[in-house]
């Protein structure tokens, strides 16, 4: 599939406007990697928006095979009221009560959890990027409306905790630059799966989960724990969302092998992988390749997806991916170097 560069389409009437055109207007600006004044009405109208989506191609039989079928098929206007623009008046919130924090607990989480802001509003502007600029098959740009929401509900959460202004910190700091570029090299929905779902949200299965575990040891209220636990508990299914779009747009040919080992190379290029000395972070950051080790070696998503949710629940006990150390690590190297030696002849 080609990229499709988009311009937002002028959404003076709505209700004229297909669901491709709506989500378009609203990821757009997100998509540019910038702060955005109303990113979180924006997440929250994609969100509803994706509602919208499910029912009116239902209700217009667009379902089609996910690898055949072209972005267009959003190209249908809702059957039901929706949000005519991003002014809607709601609030994004997690289902969890808690309020902005004082004293030594701000200090506490604030240190705990520096630079995770940035790591929300990456893939906020990655999943926009995806909707915007790929030919997205229908039911994953419906996937990455929602993702837009989640990780925004993410941002929200963590900048009350925090009393963060965000308009007052780079939304892409310098040291998020190259998952950026990463993002905006990938030339099609797969590609972007690959890199931003499989890849770097395996890492944030297990680091989401251990951040709630080690916020929990070093004594924070139970509220904060709870909203660190509740953002674990969706980074998991961010990284099973990857990797059930890698099993139904998997063509199984050399191509397709060519293609994973050069986006496996691009992302340990930019993140290479630390020694294997079975500390938290080496554990972290050989997972999602492992993951996709287990991927090749077997081609079973469910299988997959129960080593994503239990690493995610051991993470969360112990802060550790739970997953013996030499499989974690044999598996890890074993795509590494099967990653290294694959280039297209
Ligand atoms: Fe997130
Ligand atoms: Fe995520």
């Amino acid at each position: 599939m080609l990229a499709t560069t988009t311009q937002p389409p002028d959404i003076a009437h709505p209700e004229e406007q297909t669901l491709l055109q709506r989500a378009l207007h609203l990821a757009g600006p997100l998509a540019s990697g910038a702060y955005v004044d109303d990113w979180a009405a924006k997440a929250q109208a994609l969100a509803a928006l994706a509602d919208l989506g499910t029912y009116a191609v239902r209700e217009d039989a667009h379902w089609s095979p996910a690898a055949r079928a072209p972005h267009e098929g959003l190209s249908v206007r809702p059957t039901r009221p929706g949000p005519a623009s991003s002014s809607s008046d709601g609030r994004l919130s997690l289902n969890v009560d808690f309020a902005e924090l004082e004293g030594p607990a701000l200090q506490l989480v604030s240190d705990a959890t520096a630079g995770l802001d940035s790591a929300e509003k990456i893939v906020v502007s990655a999943a926009a990027w995806c909707l915007c600029e790929l030919a997205c098959p229908p039911e994953l740009a419906l996937d990455t409306m929602n993702l837009i929401y989640e990780e925004a509900l993410h941002l929200e959460a963590i900048g009350r905790l925090l009393g963060t202004d965000h308009s007052q910190v780079p939304w892409i700091p310098d040291d998020r630059q190259p998952n950026w570029d990463l993002v905006r090299q990938c030339e099609t929905p797969l590609d972007y799966m690959i890199v931003e779902h499989c890849l770097y949200e395996g890492r944030g299965t297990v680091a989401s989960a251990a951040g709630a575990f080690q916020l929990e040891q070093a004594g924070a209220p139970a509220e904060v724990v709870e909203v660190f636990a509740t953002i674990a508990r969706q980074e998991a299914n961010h990284n099973v969302t990857g990797f059930r779009w890698l099993k139904m747009l998997d063509t199984g040919g050399q191509q397709m092998q060519y293609r994973l080992a050069e986006l496996i190379r691009r992302f340990l290029a930019v993140e290479p992988l630390p020694e294997p000395d079975g500390t938290p972070r080496s554990q972290r950051k050989h997972f999602p390749l492992y993951l996709l080790h287990l991927y090749r070696r077997t081609g079973d998503f469910y299988r997959v997806k129960e080593e994503i949710v239990s690493a995610s629940r051991a993470a969360r006990r112990t802060g550790l991916p739970g997953v013996p150390i030499d499989r974690l690590y044999t598996g890890a190297q074993t795509t590494s170097r099967w990653a290294e030696t694959t280039a297209r002849s």
